[in-house]
């Protein structure tokens, strides 16, 4: 289809002026998640995280310390220096630092310089995760974490994996509150064909967005079939909750329940996932994920099957969104056409919030 050139521009300048994209500089203010807390040991960790990069490391009491990657003497990264007594030493001129940031001992004079040294960031430790905030010190506020209970409660059997993405976190978000492309980008893994034309609702609220659809009845794929013994054709409802909970955190909610089974004689069996994007760069994101569920307990071979199923469909939206990641890198703003479809609902006032955010940080 031919479009008239001053549409095509009027369009993109629209979309980019309403949406948060690839251009739209980090929010800072909250919480993101780090890394998990098996990562941080008492050895170096370099990480950037919204386009900062820092150095973590655990004390000898068990602290997680996050700290500036970059020494104030000649910016040598304190990554790259030696970790003693719970203080780091530069590799380069060995200025010393402690688990503030406090510039302790320089070696080459008798007296420390007061009042030198780098930034330290706040973090907290909860389940699995590590989390930080990287925004203004004052406002870190562990009440605007969002709620995870199920990622630490005993009776959800969980596991847990790392992706590296080669996109901008905000199309993450995009993807995790889009269900209509299990049925085309997850054809092979747990979509299914019936997905994309199911019913859908979207709730649109303030910070918080979600997308739910009633898949019933249906076929489950075999990372849910073969763990709920759901396996015959159509016998399934699939009931799914996809919420958009921080900046930092998308979670997933879904049952199953045979639907030829009256509504009080029918197990349910529910799981959950913690989608975790963490911007890295402006086209790069740490896409931190913990899956649990509420059934099939103290069942290792289980967690492993579903386990390695999921990751291989999340591991379809990691391409997708690096192919869309070069198409939008290689397409100049006065040509992006992009166009929106009622599905889209929910996304498009999670991007417009994600902006707003980012532009009432950056008022004086
Ligand atoms: S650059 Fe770190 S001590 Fe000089
Ligand atoms: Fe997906």
């Amino acid at each position: 289809m031919t479009r008239p050139q001053h549409a095509i521009i009027f369009a993109a300048q629209n979309a980019s002026q309403r949406m948060a994209d690839r251009h739209t500089p980090f929010v800072m203010n909250d919480w993101y998640v780090a890394a998990f807390d098996e990562e941080i040991k008492e050895q170096l960790l370099a990480r950037t995280l919204l386009g900062r990069r820092l150095v973590f490391y655990r004390t000898t009491a068990g602290q997680v310390v996050a700290l500036e990657d970059r020494c104030p003497h000649r910016s040598m990264p304190l990554s790259a220096g030696t970790l003693e007594q719970d203080t780091i030493v530069c590799g380069y001129h060995g200025l010393r630092f402690n688990t503030e940031g406090d510039c302790i001992e320089v070696p080459s004079q008798d007296t420390c310089p007061k009042n030198v040294g780098i930034r330290a960031y706040r973090t907290v430790e909860r389940g699995a995760v590590v989390w930080i905030w990287m925004g203004e010190a004052e406002q870190a506020d562990l009440s605007k974490l969002p709620p995870q209970d199920w990622m630490e409660e005993a009776h959800w059997e969980r596991s847990q994996g790392y992706l590296s993405l080669q996109a901008n976190y905000v199309r993450l978000h995009e993807n995790l509150l889009d269900l209509t492309h299990l049925s085309f980008l997850h054809a092979k893994s747990f979509g299914t064909p019936d997905y994309a034309k199911a019913a859908f609702e979207s709730e649109i609220g303030d910070g918080q967005f979600a997308l739910l659809r009633n898949v019933v009845p249906t076929t489950l794929p075999p990372v849910w079939a073969i763990p709920t013994g759901l396996t015959g054709p159509g016998q399934a409802a699939r009931i799914v909750r996809s919420a958009f909970r921080s900046l930092g955190l998308h979670e997933v909610s879904v049952t199953f329940y045979d639907c030829h089974l009256p509504e009080n004689e029918r197990p349910q069996y529910r799981i959950r996932t913690a989608h975790m994007p963490t911007p890295e760069t402006a086209t790069s994101t740490h896409y931190f994920i913990v899956h649990g569920r509420d059934f099939a307990q103290d069942d290792p071979a289980t967690t492993r099957f579903m386990h390695d199923q999921l990751f291989v469909a999340f591991q379809e939206d990691v391409d997708g969104l690096a192919l869309q990641e070069l198409a939008l890198a290689s397409t100049p703003p006065e040509d992006l056409y992009e166009f929106s479809v009622a599905a889209d609902a929910p996304a498009i006032a999670m991007r417009r919030y994600v902006l707003a955010r980012q532009q009432n940080e950056s008022q004086p």
